[in-house]
């Protein structure tokens, strides 16, 4: 049943769309209208405009256009009924017979099984249980504030325990698996993915739990880091771990890591601007990301073979999004979080202060 036209205009009058298009990107007045950088390709010159008599944008580069509804399908990923609920929310009104958005309960319900997943492996980490975990971030030398700060828990080694504490919370089993949390193997049983790993929970830019990254215990397991898979909450090209709190950092610039580990150490050690990929390498959807809030970013790959080859891919997507991309040559060390224990925040910063143009 498609919305009424009535509920519709009332959702797109309450949203004038400059207002709304200015809080993802930077805008420049045009007489009546504006122009802006379009945020749904790469590009250095505005050619997106936004008209106010109409209220509609269009884009003379890459044809992307429509109403306000559009634009917030387009920029927030989200399908049309949920467009229509995000703007509804943002003025105020309340949707008409909320519960026919299917796919919308769906993703609700997965954000819900994350959170629940990730206070289990929280609480496990701070129980008796949690030693071992613990005493690895303790030798990783976070604190306990960075810890909390992000959220960390223990995935202990264990093939049913995050299973048997979701099911007892009411969730079954195949919420469980299009969570990503729990796998099927080939006998047709199911058991816990994570397991004897330190969890990092991934949040995307509005706090919602989207998936988890989970390191290895020993320097020796078959993964070091587990990441989970794709789900209909969960799309880890258009990701960026950090964000949520990269995202309100007064630098002008952000800071691009390769891992989880490196973003925590420099977030503990005062930038808040860090951020890295989710186990992939970068993609032109996290560079126009990180193009709609900032100009610049400081590529802060790990200093090997490896590292510099992804520093040059990032370089050209980078700049194809119209990012001031720069280098930070960092020696002494394998990585940021490396860097950072050994040579403390003011080393690091020195070494931002002298990154340069590639
Ligand atoms: P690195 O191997 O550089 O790990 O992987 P790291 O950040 O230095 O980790 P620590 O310090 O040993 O804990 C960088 C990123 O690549 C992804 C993860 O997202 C990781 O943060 N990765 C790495 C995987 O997805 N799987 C792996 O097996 C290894
Ligand atoms: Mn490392």
């Amino acid at each position: 049943m498609p919305l009424p036209d009535e509920f519709l205009q009332t959702v797109k009058d309450s949203n004038e769309i400059t207002s709304v298009m200015s809080t993802y990107v930077s805008l420049k007045r045009a007489g009546r209208d504006s122009v802006c950088l379009c945020p749904f390709h790469s590009e250095k010159t505005p050619s997106c405009h936004i008209y106010t008599d109409t209220q509609s944008f269009y884009c003379f580069g890459c044809g992307a256009g429509g109403d306000v509804i559009t634009f917030i399908r387009l920029i927030e990923n989200l399908d049309y009924i949920e467009s229509v609920k995000f703007l509804a929310q943002r003025a105020g009104i309340p949707m008409p017979e909320d519960d026919r958005d299917q796919s919308g309960r769906i993703k609700q319900r997965l954000l819900e099984i994350n959170r629940e997943a990730a206070r289990f492996y929280r609480d496990v980490l701070i129980s008796e249980k949690g030693e071992e975990g613990r005493r690895y971030l303790a030798e990783r030398r976070l604190t306990e504030n960075t810890v909390r700060k992000y959220g960390l828990g223990y995935a202990p080694d264990s093939w049913d325990c995050l299973k048997r504490h979701m099911m007892a919370k009411g969730y079954g089993e195949d919420e469980l698996l299009a969570a990503a949390l729990i796998s099927r193997s080939q006998k047709g049983t199911t058991y816990d993915k994570f397991r004897h790993r330190i969890m990092f929970p991934i949040i995307d830019r509005r706090g919602n739990i989207i998936a988890f990254g989970g390191r290895a215990l020993e320097a020796d397991a078959l993964a070091k880091y587990l990441n989970s898979d794709e789900t209909p909450v969960f799309h880890k090209r258009s990701g960026l771990f950090s964000l949520n709190f990269a995202k309100n950092t007064k630098e002008k610039f952000l800071i691009l890591c390769e891992g989880y580990m490196d973003v925590i150490s420099l977030n503990q050690a005062g930038f808040d601007n860090a951020v890295a990929t989710l186990g992939t390498a970068i993609t032109p959807e996290q560079a126009r990301l990180m193009r709609q809030y900032c100009e610049q970013v400081v590529i802060s790959y790990d200093s090997d073979v490896a590292g510099q080859k992804a520093t040059m891919k990032a370089i050209n997507l980078l700049s194809d999004a119209g990012v001031d991309a720069r280098v930070l040559k960092m020696s002494g060390a394998k990585d940021p979080d490396e860097y950072v224990k050994k040579y403390g925040a003011d080393g690091f910063r020195m070494l931002l202060s002298r990154s340069g143009e590639p």
